[in-house]
């Protein structure tokens, strides 16, 4: 490495380390505090599993608008300002406040990867996945969420929930600080003949809407009273079921375990992989992963199946001959610290994704395609953190990316809107504290390559317009290690490209899906489980497919959708507390207390 690439490395190293530091010393100072202070009630009217972006709504909405009891049990710890400063949110990845989950070796994607595993980030924090997201706001093509619930509703219903969560829940503000990437891709969209989109999800461009406030991040969490309503460093293991019916939940806190129960309902919010899980530790699950580890059958269920994801590709793929105001050194200048500290503005407050366009590859008006284009790339910071985050092996870092030092790398990442892949989510153990193993079987379909590679070739198109070539872009033209075979830039050299450098737009669906019948999916379009009374699933796992865009937006509609037809309906009634006062009494008597 050049000399004074080394030494970017030793300060931006010096900055990841004093921040991991931080990160820990947080986490631990939480744990003890938990050990000796945590306050838990044996009975609640519901419980809800999850603080992420669907049960913060849940919950947000209880408090607000019923006087019933409730508890929010996270397993994740609490954030703080520190991990609330935007461009930092990737220091959060591979962390103690992320499941550090990861695919299985990949047979044909994730090749650039160590062990062919793609990394597969998502929140354990209060907060969940928000608070470890890119804060993009979208809210996709409704006439699909119509489409979920069969008919039930009709759009303008689904657009009514939208808007009492970004009215009531979010604040929203278009970027705050732009890099010079997205005037000028603006430009070339306008140069290629898209137009600006507004508020619809049509085809065009458009900057990236942010849940901001005043430049720090903002989740829906951020709107709840988190001392009275969230349990958190407490991992729920199973839902305790008797006689088809869900009675609450078994928890860890720190080393010890406790039954909470519910009255009115346990409702599922830990996220794609995490809900999955838990359901299958319960005994609900297809039969065969129960058989394998032996756990006895409460109902036969596709939970697990169906999982999608937003497949993509393309970090570094763009080079700039100039230096953006957006990069590494820039977040160490005193000024842009003020500036964020003092004003809430500056190259602090990026979140990643300036500019999003929706395209279609096949030149009609439905998009296919979303790019995110982002002003650097992961050898931006020298190989400090995002390489590790990523688990980019040792012969890519130093054949591609290393390389790229001397230019200012960027990214434009073509995400296949509805991929055709098909991957699924399971246990192999009863540890409660084990990781699932997660095989999303990326690019097993051949169409979602072509459409990635079709993807790309826009890529190549936006780079080919006057406006691009003005500010001195170009394609990374170095041979990606292992498709040097390949005439560079050609389908079969795209093809190798993006199995080897495949990535996850982190927007995981479908393990639980919604649907009809219980032979094709795990709950019904009032967000049941199948047969098992008072279990709900409320999160992103239950999207049967994928939004026409970021996810985040549509799963915090679905999450108050639920509490229209499954809560505030429901009426208080004062039964049976005395049955639930002590735990043992309600262990020994939770049958005859119905
Ligand atoms: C890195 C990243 C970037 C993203 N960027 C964007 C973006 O820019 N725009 C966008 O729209 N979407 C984005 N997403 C997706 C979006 O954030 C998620 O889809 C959304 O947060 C999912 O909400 P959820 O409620 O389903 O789950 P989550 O928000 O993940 O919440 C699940 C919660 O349950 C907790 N939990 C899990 N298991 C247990 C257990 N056993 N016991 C107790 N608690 C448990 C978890 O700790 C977590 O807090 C991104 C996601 C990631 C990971
Ligand atoms: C909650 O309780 C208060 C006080 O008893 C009552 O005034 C209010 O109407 C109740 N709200 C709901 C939504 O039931
Ligand atoms: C939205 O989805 C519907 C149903 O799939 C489709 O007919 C329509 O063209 C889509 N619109 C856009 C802008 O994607
Ligand atoms: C960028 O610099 C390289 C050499 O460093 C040069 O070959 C290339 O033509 C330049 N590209 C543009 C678009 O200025």
């Amino acid at each position: 490495m050049r000399p004074d690439f080394l030494m970017q490395l030793f300060i931006l190293n010096l900055g990841v380390q004093s921040f991991v530091l931080f990160i820990y010393l947080s986490y631990y100072f939480q744990i003890l505090l938990t050990k000796y202070f945590n306050k838990v009630e044996n009975v609640y009217d519901y419980i809800i599993v999850g603080s992420g972006t669907a049960g913060s709504v849940i919950a947000h909405r209880l408090a607000a608008e019923t006087n019933f009891t409730f508890i929010v049990i996270e397993a994740g710890g609490k954030s703080n300002s520190l991990f609330e400063i935007p461009v930092l949110t990737p220091m959060l990845h591979n962390s103690v406040y992320d499941w550090q989950y990861e695919t299985v070796p990949q047979e044909n994607a994730c090749l650039a990867m160590n062990n062919k595993k793609c990394k597969l980030p998502q929140g354990k924090i209060v907060g969940g996945s928000s608070k470890i997201n890119n804060m993009v706001h979208v809210r996709g093509n409704i006439s699909h969420y119509a489409a979920w619930f069969h008919g039930k509703y009709d759009e303008n219903y689904l657009i009514d929930h939208f808007e009492t969560v970004e009215r009531d829940m979010l604040h929203l503000n278009e970027i705050n600080f732009e890099s010079e990437l997205v005037e000028a891709m603006s430009e070339a969209a306008e140069q290629l003949g898209y137009s600006r989109l507004n508020s619809d999800f049509k085809i065009g461009y458009s900057k990236s809407k942010l849940s901001q406030k005043n430049g720090k991040r903002w989740t829906i969490s951020d709107s709840l009273d988190l001392s009275k309503y969230v349990l958190s460093n407490a991992l729920v293991e199973k839902v305790v079921i008797r006689n088809g019916v869900a009675k609450g939940v078994s928890i860890q806190i720190v080393d010890k375990k406790h039954n909470v129960f519910a009255k009115k309902g346990v409702i599922l919010s830990a996220g794609t992989f995490n809900t999955p899980k838990i359901l299958q530790l319960s005994g609900i699950g297809p039969a065969n992963v129960l058989k394998s580890v032996n756990i006895p059958i409460v109902k036969n269920l596709p939970v697990g199946y169906n999982l999608q994801d937003h497949v993509t590709t393309g970090f570094d793929l763009i080079l700039i001959n100039k230096t953006l105001s957006v990069n590494p050194m820039s977040m160490l200048d005193f000024r842009n610290v003020y500036e964020y500290f003092v004003n809430g503005k500056g190259p602090l407050t990026t979140a990643g994704c300036e500019l999003i366009t929706f395209l279609s590859t096949k030149g009609d008006k439905v998009p296919d395609i979303q790019f995110m284009v982002m002003p650097v790339g992961i050898s931006s910071d020298r190989g400090s953190h995002l390489r590790l985050a990523l688990g980019i092996s040792d012969t890519v870092w130093e054949n591609y990316f290393e390389n790229v030092f001397d230019k200012h790398a960027a990214t434009i990442l073509p995400i296949v809107l509805h991929p055709k892949s098909r991957g699924e989510v399971y246990i192999v153990n009863t540890d409660p504290k084990s990781p699932p193993l997660i095989d999303p079987k990326y690019l097993n379909c051949n169409e979602d390559v072509k459409t990635l590679i079709n993807g790309l070739k826009l890529v190549e198109k936006f780079l080919n317009t006057p406006a691009m070539k003005e500010m001195g872009a170009y394609i990374n033209p170095q041979h990606f290690p292992n498709c040097e075979s390949h005439t560079i830039f050609s389908d079969a050299y795209w093809d190798c490209y993006v199995r080897h450098l495949t990535l996850s737009s982190y927007h995981p669906v479908g393990t639980c899906s919604m649907g009809l019948t219980s032979s094709n999916s795990v709950v019904d379009t009032n967000f049941r489980v199948f047969s098992v009374a008072n279990l709900y699933v409320v999160d992103a796992s239950v999207l049967p497919t994928l939004p026409s865009g970021n996810i985040n937006a549509a799963v915090a509609m679905m999450a108050s959708v639920f509490f229209d037809e499954n809560v505030k309906s429901v009426k208080i009634t004062n039964t049976n507390m005395y049955c639930y006062k002590y735990q043992l009494i309600a262990d020994l008597f939770y049958k005859i207390c119905r």
